[in-house]
């Protein structure tokens, strides 16, 4: 009998369905403003598409910010937990973990049985998440995923000194206005997410394999940042963003075994 896995996060919510330890299915919406409904939405796409019921699961288990409004859920786990599991299924050699989502950005070290050793995240400030790339993209009228396309034609690198999103945002704007190049502005925003994740990962530690999960990790020009700036060579899987729910489906798994 399937389990399943619930992700409601700031911007996307997924589900993951889980039979013998294998992905059956997975579906990816966007939250909208009601969490709610939207773990409801992608539950029921999930379960209609592989002609499937609600009674039909065994267990479910939900993770993200909005898990706690997810009634029909068994149990919720925290992001942490779920993120961790969810990466070190995708590759048992992860030891190291960069989520970065729609409105945090966090770092989970963990062991060799894929256990949390220790962790960093940034939830207080959109800066260094996809909401500060989301922004950015509008400032250089630009689609979202073409800005790593842009940053790729760069020239030179425009460093953006402000912290915060909100003056990041005019200092684009001023730095348009003043003719410098839109590619090297892009090239100097994904290098200010980049320094932001590295501080993160230096607080905690790395160690190798490193993965990339979450919206961000689609963003090529984010991914080669910080492979330069960590040093190492990021893993990112074929679909990142469902690592959480992923994780939270194995969880679930676990639930009815014990
Ligand atoms: N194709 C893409 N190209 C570039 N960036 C993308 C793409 N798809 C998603 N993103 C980025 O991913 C972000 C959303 O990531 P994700 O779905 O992991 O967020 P979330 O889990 O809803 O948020 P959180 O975990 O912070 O609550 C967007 O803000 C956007 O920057
Ligand atoms: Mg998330």
């Amino acid at each position: 009998m399937p389990v399943a896995g619930v992700d409601v996060g700031s911007l996307t919510a997924e589900v993951v369905l889980l039979d013998k330890g294998e992905i059956m299915h997975y579906v990816i919406i966007p939250t909208g403003a009601n969490s709610k409904t939207a773990a409801e939405k992608a539950m029921d796409k999930a379960l209609e598409e592989m002609g499937l019921t609600r009674a039909s699961l065994k267990y479910v288990v939900a993770t993200g910010y909005g898990r706690v409004s997810i009634d029909f859920a068994d149990k919720r786990i925290t992001e942490i937990t779920c993120h961790g599991q969810g990466a070190y299924y995708l590759n048992p050699g992860v030891r190291t973990v960069i989520d970065i989502g729609g409105q945090d950005s966090k770092v989970i070290r963990l062991n060799d049985k894929g256990k949390v050793l220790d962790f960093a995240m940034n939830d207080k400030c959109a800066a260094g998440t996809g909401r500060f790339l989301e922004v950015m993209a509008q400032a250089l009228e630009v689609e979202l995923d073409g800005l790593a396309e842009l940053s790729d034609q760069a020239q030179n690198t425009v460093s953006i000194s402000s912290m915060c999103t909100v003056f990041a945002e005019s200092e684009v704007v001023s730095l348009i206005a003043r003719g410098l190049p839109r590619e090297d502005i892009a090239r100097g925003l994904h290098q200010s997410i980049a320094d932001r994740t590295a501080g993160m990962v230096h607080r905690i530690g790395l160690e190798e394999a490193v993965m990339i999960t979450g919206g961000v990790a689609k963003n090529t020009a984010v991914v080669r940042a910080l492979n330069e700036k960590l040093k190492t060579d990021l893993i990112v899987p074929e679909e990142p963003q469902i690592a959480g729910a992923l994780g939270a489906a194995l969880l679930a798994a676990e639930e009815i075994k014990s």
